[in-house]
């Protein structure tokens, strides 16, 4: 028995890990990989087999793996102050610059920084501030939250509800009563046939409209959206989305909270989606980008409209009671910092915007008359190849034939690690910002490897 099977042993006996089938892990049928390095947009695994990342992790690892200056950073920090808690004002240094700096990086109007350590508390904690703003303002019944069907806000019991995908529904009792769905802006998926994009803007409009009337405006607190959904296709909105809905929210007082948890911090070529579509939200989630993953941190951006709600209600019922242990730890703070310094640096941002359109060109001028291939769609550093059995009659495949996952297992064998969503036959990219103009080359050629691999075995099933 190698140091490695003993492993793999311990892991199927001891360890829970998320999103993955139970038996299948625990059994050995899904086979695992043991990760033991990485660097640049590569990790390695126990066999010495290295893999091109696209996917950058989850979306998150944007500077890339192996900077040693965040690692060094973590360690200064850890050395001279591992850990104090931040309730009742207490602070440090690395916090205070930090919270800064994500003023600096947000959208005009945003104010303060509550921090948690993951995507999905972060949201929790959203809405908890969205429902606290409407009781202080005397407005108990205007409550319910307004998702998008295929949208991806976490899996806790709120934002599990805020997530748009059965999947994360099915036997936890969810989506809890207060959160509604309404359409994902997907026009290729999703406009009824015939209808242009400007027109499917209008429909998404009127979808928006006709929920709030039907559910009554007094008793919806806010709408919460990703700039460019991710974990539900990767899909970037139709031109004219934003602004279009944000003058609906406007209209029924409902506040607009942004999910830059994946679109945050580069990943589109603007500093945040925020500004990449206008976008003037009331609140903001991040997470991810904002150390590249090297540590958990996320951060809960309130915007002045509800800071002052949040500060009148302290002078009259005292603090707000919410807080958790690790809130603006400063090992995690210093990772942020130092993370920033490079995405500032290197203006990772730019070359998001340079060469995802550039990796997107690409993309198309290879998929787009692919026999497999029905869509191929992306912003910045964000992209997706989407399978139909027939494109122009926008016919899916048969789930059976599992043609996303089948292509993902495909670009793996060939060295690629690009996502099979969760929602569709789609194959996603989110590689780290660092990516070069060859490196993605790179990926379209093994991409290109990996849907040839499949659709010999599916068009000739089919013949
Ligand atoms: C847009 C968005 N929001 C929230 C989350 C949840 O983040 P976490 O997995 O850190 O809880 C994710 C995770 O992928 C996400 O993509």
């Amino acid at each position: 028995m190698t140091q490695y099977d003993q492993l793999f042993e311990a892991d199927r006996a001891h360890f829970m890990h998320p999103s993955t089938h139970a038996h299948d892990h625990a059994s050995g049928a899904l086979p695992g990989r043991i990760v033991t390095g990485a660097k640049g947009i590569r990790i390695e695994d126990h066999q010495g087999k290295q893999f091109l990342d696209a996917f950058a992790g989850l979306y998150c690892v944007n500077i890339g793996y192996g900077r040693t200056e965040v690692a060094d950073a973590m360690y200064e920090q850890a050395k001279q102050l591992a850990y104090y808690h931040a309730y009742v004002g207490h602070s440090t240094d690395t916090i205070i610059e930090l919270s800064s700096r994500i003023i600096d990086w947000s959208p005009k109007g945003m104010k303060k920084v509550y921090y948690g350590m993951s995507g999905s508390d972060a949201n929790e904690t959203q809405i908890k501030i969205v429902w606290y703003y409407n009781n202080v303002k005397g407005r108990p019944n205007k409550k319910k939250i307004i998702s998008r069907q295929r949208g991806y806000h976490g899996s806790g019991i709120v934002t599990g509800s805020l997530t748009g995908l059965p999947s994360f529904h099915q036997f936890f009792d969810l989506p809890i009563d207060r959160v509604k769905h309404t359409i994902c802006p997907h026009w290729y998926r999703q406009a009824p046939k015939g209808m242009n994009e400007a027109q499917f803007v209008n429909y998404c409009v009127d979808e928006l409209e006709k929920l709030i009337a039907k559910e009554g405006a007094d008793t919806i607190a806010a709408f919460i959206g990703e700039p460019v959904m991710g974990t539900g296709g990767i899909v970037p909105p139709p031109a004219g989305y934003w602004p279009a809905i944000q003058a609906v929210l406007k209209k029924h007082d409902i506040l607009l909270i942004c999910d830059e948890v994946v679109c945050g911090f580069g990943r589109l070529g603007s500093k945040m989606g925020a500004q990449h579509y206008g976008i003037e939200p009331d609140l903001i989630t991040v997470a991810k980008g904002l150390t590249s993953a090297y540590a958990p941190l996320s951060g809960v951006i309130v915007g002045e409209r509800v800071w002052d709600v949040i500060d009148k209600a302290s002078q009259e019922s005292g603090a707000m009671g919410h807080g958790w242990t690790y809130s603006g730890h400063p090992v995690c703070a210093a990772a942020a910092l130092a993370n920033l310094d490079i995405l500032e640096r290197e203006n990772l941002a730019q070359n998001a915007a340079d060469t995802g359109a550039y990796f997107l060109k690409q993309l198309h001028e290879t998929f787009d008359s692919h026999p497999l291939v029905g869509e191929v769609r992306g912003a910045g550093m964000l992209a997706a190849i989407e399978f139909m059995a027939d494109s122009a009659e926008r016919r899916p495949f048969d789930a059976a034939l599992k043609v996303g996952p089948r292509v993902s297992a495909a670009a793996l064998q060939r060295g690629l690690i690009a996502r099979a969503m969760p929602h569709g036959d789609i194959l996603g990219f989110a590689p780290p910002l660092v990516t070069t103009r060859a490196e993605a080359d790179e990926i379209v050629r093994l991409a290109k490897g990996a849907v040839d691999d499949v659709a010999s075995e599916v068009l000739t099933q089919h013949a």
